[in-house]
């Protein structure tokens, strides 16, 4: 039985780097849809033209200014919202969206672009989402999870920036946040995740 929703529903995973988001977004997709609601799964940055474009220049540390990073992710946001988000949403479907606009709040952010700008110029076309579960992690463990960042000079770098990132995710507030302390238990941290999606899902019939 595909269980359709009338209007849909957007939920959104946001965290640092190696915060545990994508196993948990995967989680949340897989009992959506075991309760048999009809649900998608997205990402952002996305397998789409500007998404590659982003991989590819990140690769090489340090060829975009914040600007024209900032300028990629939103187009990439653009393509998401029109081509993924909308139609999913549209057809009564429950998504998971791993990343969106928050992330661009808090990753441009801390690179020195304004976050109110950002968050105005994102909030001019971006469906805005029902629920955004932010899992909070210590930068330092998150960096632990992550491989292939070679010095320690690298890492010094990356773990200073990420707690700002960390800083910014934390001061989201509002009624569709939700903080998660994202150390805890995977099971546990999904069920957490869950207690809050669940409320928002029409009653079994
Ligand atoms: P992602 O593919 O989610 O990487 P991971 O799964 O390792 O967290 O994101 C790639 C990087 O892009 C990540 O470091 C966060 C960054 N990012 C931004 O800087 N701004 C944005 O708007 C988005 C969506 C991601």
């Amino acid at each position: 039985m595909d269980r359709k929703l009338r209007r849909g529903l957007l939920v959104v995973l946001e965290g640092i780097d190696g915060s545990g988001k994508t196993t948990q977004a995967r989680a949340l997709l897989r009992r959506l849809r075991y309760r048999g609601y009809k649900a998608a799964f997205f990402r952002e940055p996305t397998r789409g033209r500007w998404g590659r474009e982003i991989k590819k220049l990140a690769a090489r540390a340090d060829s975009l200014t914040p600007g024209e990073e900032l300028e990629l992710f939103v187009k990439d946001r653009r393509e998401n919202v029109k081509n993924n988000l909308r139609p999913a949403l549209e057809s009564g479907k429950a998504v998971v969206l791993d990343r969106y606009y928050f992330s661009t709040i808090a990753y441009q952010g801390a690179k020195g672009i304004d976050t109110v700008e950002i968050r105005r110029m994102n909030e001019a076309f971006a469906v805005k989402p029902d629920l955004v579960v932010i899992l909070d992690v210590d930068a330092n463990a998150g960096l632990a999870r992550i491989r292939g960042r070679k010095t320690r000079d690298e890492l010094f770098e990356r773990a200073d920036y990420l707690v700002r990132v960390g800083r910014i995710f934390r001061s989201f507030e509002g009624p569709e946040f939700v903080h998660i302390d994202g150390r805890g238990d995977r099971r546990a941290i999904g069920k957490a995740i869950w207690a809050r999606v669940a409320p928002l899902l029409p009653p079994r019939s």
